[in-house]
């Protein structure tokens, strides 16, 4: 197989998943290879999307470089790759997605590269808007410079996402970013995104000494989809090192889970923690920014258009509802659970019969 052919294929793929303008204000586009479900932008992401495009293209033909110098048969190596992305053996067999030989496969970094590069560029787009309106980006108009970091960054695309965020919103802070991750194969496409890589074991011996090496300040500290292979008390003992002696602004985190184990263990040490999603009636902390203070911010309602709407997602649907695309999102300061609540699961019997936990149960079982 030919690797011209490959980035080809892709390169179809990848354009066709962002549509047209329509009637000059709603683009739709699809986060996800089988296009099944619709999300919306705005003619401002819709421009941030087509540039992401040759991006990953650049990404998937070092990829594929990589496959042809590893592999006598590429297309062997291709179906090994979709395969452990789909069957994911080591979910199975310890609970975490992928192992660190796995991550290391080209071919699993070829489906990575083509399905999450997308996800993660948004997501993250999301987050750090989310940040702004909540002023976590306040005072950085007297900035010059700016490190940033992500904790099992892999190939570095939230960093990337970072990096074209701070040149439109903050065009005079230069940045240096870093990836600090296990798996050394990601550093081929970290390097292109003008990601720094350096490899990283949480879990190694002295492992903080790699993070004390980049020098301080370390303003940014991003954790994005990652906490389920990080250890609470080495994580918690890491972050309170990072705000303590590194002088860090924030640590912003996006997961899939909706409860944050590591921010109630810091809020209860005295940090603070802003929750970047609206809250309805159950607590998502699937985005948040960790402070070194407590947040002083009222239960304020804000409104805030955002670039992508309902991402990560809160109204699951196929299509998206063009009747209501535009609305701003608002945004409900997070302090109506008290810091130190336990998630609606956990919480007693006796409060089973609210409303609040009636809702919750029948979202999340
Ligand atoms: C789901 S990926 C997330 C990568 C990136 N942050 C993103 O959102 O696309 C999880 C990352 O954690 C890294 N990882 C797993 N165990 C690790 C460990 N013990 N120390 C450092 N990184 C680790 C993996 O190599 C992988 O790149």
């Amino acid at each position: 197989m030919r690797t011209d052919y490959l980035v080809a294929s892709d390169e179809k793929e990848l354009w066709s998943r962002v549509g047209p303008l329509e009637n000059e204000e709603i683009c739709i586009y699809y986060q996800d290879h089988d296009k099944k479900y619709e999300f919306g932008t705005n003619s401002a992401g819709r421009d941030l999307l087509l540039k992401l495009i040759p991006t990953i293209l650049n990404l998937l033909k070092i990829n594929a470089k990589v496959l042809q110098d590893s592999f006598e048969d590429l297309e062997q190596a291709i179906r090994e790759g979709e395969s452990l992305y789909t069957e994911k053996p080591h979910l199975r067999s310890v609970g975490q997605t992928w192992s660190n030989d796995e991550y290391a496969h080209p071919g699993l970094q070829r489906v990575y590269l083509k399905l999450k590069s997308f996800q993660r560029f948004v997501e993250a787009w999301c987050v750090l808007e989310r940040a702004e309106h909540m002023g976590i980006f306040s005072g950085l108009s007297a900035v010059k410079e700016l490190v940033v970091c992500s904790l099992g960054g892999g190939p570095g695309i939230e960093l990337y996402s970072f990096s074209k965020f701070v040149e439109q919103r903050f065009p005079h802070v230069s940045l240096r970013l870093v990836s600090l991750d296990r798996c050394w194969e990601w550093h081929h496409y970290s390097e292109a995104l003008g990601v720094e890589f350096s490899q990283w074991d949480v879990n190694a011996p002295g492992s903080f000494e790699t993070i004390e090496k980049l020098g301080s300040p370390i303003d940014y500290v991003l954790i994005f989809n990652v906490l389920m292979y990080f250890n609470n008390d080495t994580i918690q003992e890491y972050l309170e090192r990072l705000f303590e002696r590194f002088a860090c602004r924030a640590v912003l985190i996006n997961e899939r889970g909706k409860f944050c184990e590591v921010s109630s263990r810091l809020q209860r040490k005295g940090y603070g923690s802003v929750r970047l999603i609206h809250q309805g009636k159950s607590r998502d902390e699937r985005q948040l920014a960790l402070i070194p203070k407590p947040s002083s911010g009222s239960s304020s309602r804000s409104e805030l258009r955002m670039t992508f709407p309902n991402v990560p997602p809160v109204d699951w649907a196929d299509k998206v509802d063009r009747s209501k695309f535009g609305r701003p999102e608002h945004i409900l300061r997070a302090d109506s659970y008290k810091q130190s609540d336990p998630p609606h699961w956990k919480r007693k019997r006796a409060s089973s019969g609210s409303r609040d936990h009636q809702h919750s149960s029948r979202r999340y079982h």
